[in-house]
Order: C-alpha cells, then structure tokens, then sequence
C-alpha cells in the first residue's frame, strides 16, 4: 500500500466583490443551499438591507469563485448593523479554514468601516470561535430558530428590535 501525501491548504485568494462574480457566486451558492436558498428568513433581509459590497468577500483561484461572504447594510431596531449572509465555500474547498478566513475578512472591514456591529442567522458551533454570540433581543422578520441569531459586537451596542431597512 502507498502512502498518499497529504492535501496541501490551499492558495488562498480574498478579493472584494466584483460585479463579474455575481454569476459565479449565483452558481456556488445554488450549488451550496440548493432550491430552499430563497425561503430563508435571512433572504427577508437582504430584500430591504444594502448589499455592500466594500464589506463582501470571493475567494477565487484562476477563474473559479470557490467561496464568498456578502454584506448588508441594514439596522436593528434604530442600531446600524451589518447582516452577514450567505457564507458558502465550494464542497471541495471546506475545512481547509476558507469559511472562517471570509468571516474574518468580512467582519475586519466592517469593523474598519465604523460599523458596530454584524448579525447573521446561523450555527453557533461554527460562528462563536469568530466572535459571534446569540442575541436573543434581535428579532428577526419571519420565523428563525432564536439560538441561530447571532451577533458580534465591535462596540457596546444595545441590539434589540426587528432587523431591517437603515
Ligand atoms: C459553512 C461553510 C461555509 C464552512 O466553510 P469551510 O471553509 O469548511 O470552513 P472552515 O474550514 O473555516 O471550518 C470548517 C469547520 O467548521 C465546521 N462546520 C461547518 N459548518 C458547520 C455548521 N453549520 N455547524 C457547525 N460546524 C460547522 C466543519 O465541520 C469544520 O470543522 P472541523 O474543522 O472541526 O472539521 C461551508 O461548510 C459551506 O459552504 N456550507 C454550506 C453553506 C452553509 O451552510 N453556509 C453557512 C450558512 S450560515
């Protein structure tokens, strides 16, 4: 029996988004959630939020778009927020630490933008080593799983009330 090397990391690439990558991302993400993407409470938001893309994130190599992170512009109650969402990297690429390397990107330019703080809806186990903890006063417009509402703080901001338009 041979050995197998191991898989080394790979090159990674963190680039702003760009309008070019907008079908590609299209593609990864359909790729990621599959037909239930537009029925979640988060695609709510990012129906009356932002986009901002300053804040959003690919991760490419060559022409491939093999992960992305998007950012919304959008406030809690009277709070300016960021929303974080989606996340997704392509199947072949996780766990290689891409996901939490977009997190942090994402998040770092917020930070350095002034923003306060970032919500998402998502699992604690992957997002609270990045910073993240629930917030069970942000109330969410539709029905969410309150342990899957989280928030990072990068001021001590009160974050209570529906999460919406600035
Ligand atoms: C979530 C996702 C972006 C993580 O990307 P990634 O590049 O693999 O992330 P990292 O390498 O930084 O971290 C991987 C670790 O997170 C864990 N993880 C991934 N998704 C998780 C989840 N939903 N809950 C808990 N842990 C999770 C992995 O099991 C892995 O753990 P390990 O290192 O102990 O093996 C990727 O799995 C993905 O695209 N999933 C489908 C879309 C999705 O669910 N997006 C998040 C919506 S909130």
């Amino acid at each position: 029996m041979s050995l197998q090397p191991c898989r080394p990391a790979p090159a990674l690439t963190l680039v702003n988004e760009l309008p070019d990558h907008g079908p590609r991302i299209e593609a990864l993400l359909n790729r990621a959630f599959g037909p239930g993407r537009f029925a979640k409470v988060s695609e709510r938001v990012r129906e009356l939020a932002d986009f901002a893309p300053e804040l959003s994130f690919v991760h490419t190599r060559e022409d491939r778009v093999l992960g992305c992170v998007r950012m919304w512009r959008a406030a809690c109650g009277d709070q300016p927020i960021v929303f974080l969402g989606p996340l997704a990297v392509e199947e072949s690429e996780r766990k290689h630490g891409v996901g939490a390397l977009l997190v942090e990107q994402a998040c770092a330019a917020a930070q350095a933008a002034g923003e306060a703080a970032v919500v998402l809806v998502g699992d604690l186990p992957f997002f609270g080593p990045l910073g993240f903890e629930v917030a069970p006063d942000v109330m969410m417009p539709g029905p969410v799983d309150p342990k899957r509402v989280l928030a990072r703080r990068f001021a001590p901001v009160d974050l209570r009330g529906m999460v919406g338009a600035r």
